[in-house]
């Protein structure tokens, strides 16, 4: 099932994705005692981040019960400015009271393979024998459509098997290199959800969304029987030709 919620601004947007949040922590906590997410990286997401940690929102989650994982980490330090995991420590997870121990940060540091083999681990340690299914997976999208650090050359995209992969600097565009959640895991998620804002997206929304399949990472990710949100703002919606999908908050 897809769902496509305009909002008129980012502000309505980070508004609206932190809503979800809380409900499908509570859902989840209601129902299995905790509540899985894998973050998004990237500049998008960090306003629903700083806005989940203020209240009334930040009241409303148990943190306790809350176990954050990421979808994608650059290879660098926990404290290189270009660190997902440092990007949400310092909006949302040293703000919010969430035991350290529900942290379960990809050790970008390790380089791509090493550290997609010690993820793999702690997802493995974390899901048991279960394939890793997340409660929430919350996404981005570039601009040529990969998500997480599934990029348009990356061989990430071709993995069945694994839930976790490495993507090489060259695979990234030239980028740094990372560790990515494969689609195969996002895919296995119960709800996967897109934050994305801005004009320069507009193409690429329209493109993904309403062009043919298989030209952009992003159109890999189709959850197999958990739900499907896009949360776009109007400027990233505004190339989009299906009036029904207008929303806003
Ligand atoms: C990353 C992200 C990446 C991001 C998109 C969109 O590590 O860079 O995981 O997939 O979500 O590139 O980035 P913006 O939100 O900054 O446009």
């Amino acid at each position: 099932m897809r769902e496509i919620i305009v909002f008129p601004d980012e502000s309505s947007q980070a508004d609206g994705a932190a809503t979800l949040f809380i409900a499908d922590a509570a859902s989840a906590i209601a129902s299995d005692g905790w509540f899985s997410v894998a973050l998004a990286g990237g500049s998008t997401p960090e306003s629903t981040y700083r806005l989940l940690a203020t209240e009334p929102y930040a009241e409303r989650v148990d943190w306790s019960r809350v176990h954050v994982f990421w979808g994608d980490e650059r290879c660098v330090s926990a404290d290189d400015p270009q660190s997902n995991y440092r990007m949400t420590r310092e909006t949302l997870l040293e703000r919010v009271p969430l035991p350290a121990e529900n942290i379960h940060r990809m050790p970008g540091e390790r380089g791509p393979e090493e550290g997609a083999r010690a993820y793999a681990a702690e997802l493995a340690a974390f899901f048991g024998s279960r394939w890793p299914a997340f409660h929430l997976v919350l996404l981005g999208m570039g601009r040529d459509g990969h998500t997480a650090s599934l990029f348009p050359a990356s061989q990430a995209l071709q993995v069945q098997d694994r839930p976790v992969a490495g993507v090489t600097a060259g695979e990234a565009g030239g980028r740094i290199a990372r560790i990515t959640l494969t689609a195969q895991a996002i895919n296995a998620a119960d709800h996967v959800v897109f934050l994305v804002a801005g004009v320069e997206k507009a193409a690429t929304v329209k493109g993904v969304l309403e062009g043919p399949p298989d030209q952009y990472p992003a159109q890999r990710i189709s959850p197999t029987s958990g739900r499907l949100t896009l949360l776009l703002d109007r400027e990233a919606a505004q190339r989009l030709e299906r009036t029904k999908w207008e929303s806003g908050q």
